[in-house]
């Protein structure tokens, strides 16, 4: 008798915490499917992405990336293509709130002008994070973190091997400037490092500034009209490889040899923009790489999670040469 009673005090017990457990469980349950797996209520992490566009050769492997990277970490991947416009992607991003997606992530096209949707998804208690791109919020705990190049250094890396490139020569170095998206963040950061490091070399200047909105036809473009308003163009310096691939048309039809008449700094080191690298009608170019899926998917795990996250992660990249563009040509990936 007395050993009976004895054992009936620790079943009790393990069938109270059973019971406990399971409550427990049930609401966690009943946690992830309102907080999370949209609309549809299912296990998996559902992520809003708003994309900038499909504006050049970057992007498209950074859309690529993205979804190959969601698919890869079981995440749900709901995509729009802003076509490059701010409205385009505040709509989106309204959208995902609506459908109370688990986190949201975009590629802010332009720096200013997120602060009231930022503060909606806040208000929602949907984590946001930043790709690629920053905006200029003063308020930090509008978004986790954000993910993606220091566009500065990528200038200022152009800037200084441009001076190397110069140190021996006599009168003026005259520079034309095809600039990305007005307003964007490569754009303001590519022009400001790039200004801050041929600043020390006073006969580097720049003539003529424009943008080219990050496109090989903008590039062609606002390229014939430097070369018609300046007779003496002797670099240019495009935010990507993609104008300045289109700058190489312009500069083909007016006669003049890219790569040697004229000396050709370019951003991003993309397949085509390294091509013309070891082809020798580029002459430099600075990495920015596009492959954020990965990273990004694990941060959306984490902050998820309600883990806490670096509020800004750095991307490494390197630059090229003509000559290191032809080792590394064979095995790029994008
Ligand atoms: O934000 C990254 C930039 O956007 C890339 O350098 C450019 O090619 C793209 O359009």
């Amino acid at each position: 008798m007395r050993n009976m009673r004895m054992s009936l005090a620790p079943r009790r017990a393990v069938a109270a915490l059973a019971a406990v457990l399971l409550a427990g469980s049930v609401a966690a349950c009943g946690n992830s499917d309102t907080g999370g797996g949209g609309e549809g209520g299912n296990d998996k992490i559902v992520m809003g992405f708003s994309q900038v566009g499909a504006e050049s050769g970057w992007r498209t492997a950074n859309t690529n990336s993205i979804k190959e990277a969601a698919a890869e970490a079981g995440i749900e991947l709901k995509f729009d293509d802003a076509q490059q416009k701010q409205e385009n992607q505040i709509k989106a991003i309204r959208n995902y709130i609506q459908q109370k997606v688990d986190v949201i992530a975009f590629s802010p096209v332009v720096e200013s002008g997120w602060d009231t949707v930022l503060k909606e998804a806040k208000d929602a208690g949907i984590p946001v994070i930043l790709t690629d791109r920053a905006v200029d919020s003063a308020d930090k705990s509008l978004y986790k973190t954000f993910l993606g190049s220091d566009f500065v250094k990528e200038g200022r890396l152009s800037g200084e091997w441009l001076i190397e490139e110069m140190k021996d020569a006599t009168g003026d170095v005259n520079i034309v400037e095809l600039q990305g998206t007005t307003g964007s963040a490569p754009a303001n950061d590519r022009k400001q490092g790039f200004a801050e490091a041929i600043a020390a070399d006073p006969k580097l200047k720049i003539i003529a500034s424009q943008s080219g909105d990050f496109t090989r036809a903008g590039g062609k473009q606002v390229m014939e009209q430097f070369l018609k308003a300046h007779p003496k163009i002797d670099v240019l310096f495009a935010h990507n490889d993609d104008m300045g691939l289109g700058a190489l048309e312009a500069i083909t039809a007016a006669g003049k040899e890219p790569g040697k008449d004229i000396i050709i700094i370019t951003i991003d080191a993309v397949k085509d923009g390294m091509q013309a690298l070891a082809d020798g009608k580029f002459n430099f170019i600075a990495e920015c790489s596009p492959l954020l899926g990965p990273q990004l998917m694990d941060l959306a795990k984490k902050v998820h999670a309600g883990e806490e996250v670096a509020p800004r992660i750095e991307v490494d990249e390197t630059t090229f040469t003509q000559e290191q563009a032809k080792e590394a040509l064979p095995n790029r990936k994008y």
